[in-house]
């Protein structure tokens, strides 16, 4: 008989829960909930081997576990640490865990460029949700950023190198479900970039999905590129009968017109089943999906801004009982002054009006 995993239990940001030993510290608190779950612009829970590159995750453990309290020296990456019972650990009640991320995040926006107005990944960027959140309102770097041209990977993904972070989530994407991998990380420190080697392009039927696992603007869909913001359109899910993928979408819609789809994801923003690039770039027709229900947006999302609501229910009107009459006379205040009136009219009164010119 197999033998039981066995279960640990963890205290993350003073909630405890009970994990299978083998759980990352990350993954218990995305158990716990989204509140307390750590940042993660690496890590990437449908893929594997991912995460240790960003530092965003980092959260201090003030007790190693139930048989060696000691609490550990140094903050650890969340998503590439394995609890212990009895471990106790602090994401956003540790002080030293919001220092530390207000450094990783400059340390991130080092290179990158002020692109946020003209960028189409505005609105949807874990990269700008960071520096809200943990950021510092001014950079001390002084020297000028790295820059790349922009490079064409193939008809319908486009590369601004600028914008990277090099978490490399993309690489793993296509080493792990297109089975051939073109495409990775060249050179090494400050020179590291992604690239195809020779400049190939990325043609697999299931690459579009690296524009759906970058955290940041640095890969987008040239069929989308420029052509709305993204809070201006309805997100919509939806599928197809698709012979190469699951055809499980979404599509975001101005009106009836299809500007782009993407693949489905969850609460953590990370994709729910991988589509093809069929479904991602070719088919923009309305008559092309069958609709299911507009997408659930998360409630920090500038997104929500523009979406309906599902069973909206309108709060009962209770001004007008409580001040006993239409609320609407108090947005009429010249009304019900008379400062309109010709011998107040203020535009008649020479200099700026006092409390004399009211009285009667
Ligand atoms: S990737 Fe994000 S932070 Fe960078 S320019 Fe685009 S929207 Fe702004
Ligand atoms: S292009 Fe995007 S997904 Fe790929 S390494 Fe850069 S930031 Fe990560
Ligand atoms: S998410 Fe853990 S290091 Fe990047």
């Amino acid at each position: 008989m197999a033998e039981e995993t066995p279960l640990f239990k963890v205290t993350i940001d003073n909630e405890t829960i009970e994990v299978p030993a083998g759980t990352t510290i990350l993954q218990a608190a995305r158990m716990i909930g989204k509140e307390v779950a750590p940042p993660a612009m690496c890590y990437y829970g449908k893929l594997e081997n991912t995460g240790g590159n960003c530092r965003t995750c980092l959260v201090e453990v003030s007790k190693g576990s139930e048989a060696d309290p000691r609490p550990m020296p140094k903050l650890v990456p969340s998503c590439r640490t394995t609890v212990m019972d009895g471990m106790v650990v602090g994401n956003k009640t540790s002080e030293r865990t919001v220092e530390a991320r207000k450094g990783i995040v400059e340390l991130l926006l080092i290179n990158h460029p002020l692109d946020c107005p003209v960028c189409d990944q505005a609105g949807e960027c874990k990269l700008q949700d960071l520096s809200y959140e943990h950021g510092a309102e001014a950079t001390r770097y002084e020297f000028d950023r790295r820059t790349f041209p922009k490079e064409d990977l193939g008809p319908n993904i486009q590369l601004n190198m600028n914008r990277c972070i090099l978490c490399y989530r993309c690489v793993k994407t296509a080493d792990q479900i297109t089975g051939c991998r073109e495409h990775g990380v060249m050179n090494r420190g400050d020179h590291a970039e992604i690239s195809t080697h020779i400049h190939k392009s990325l043609d697999n039927e299931f690459i579009g999905n690296i524009i759906d696992v970058c955290p940041v603007g640095a890969l987008t869909d040239k069929t989308f590129r420029f052509k709305n913001r993204v809070w201006f359109l309805k997100p919509v899910d939806a599928h197809r009968d698709c012979p190469t993928c699951s055809g499980k979408a979404q599509v975001w819609f101005r009106g009836n017109e299809v500007f782009r789809v993407t693949a489905r994801k969850d609460e953590f923003n990370e994709v729910e089943d991988w589509i093809c690039n069929t479904c991602r770039f070719d088919k923009k027709d309305i008559n092309d999906w069958v609709l299911e229900k507009p997408s659930e947006i998360s409630k920090d999302s500038v997104v929500r801004q523009g979406h309906y609501f599902e069973n909206k229910v309108e709060p009962k009107e209770t001004l007008p009982k409580v001040i006993k009459r239409d609320p609407k006379i108090l947005l009429d205040i010249h009304s019900v002054s008379e400062v309109n009136e010709p011998n107040r009219d203020l535009s008649k009164i020479d200099g700026p009006a006092t409390s004399k010119d009211f009285k009667d």
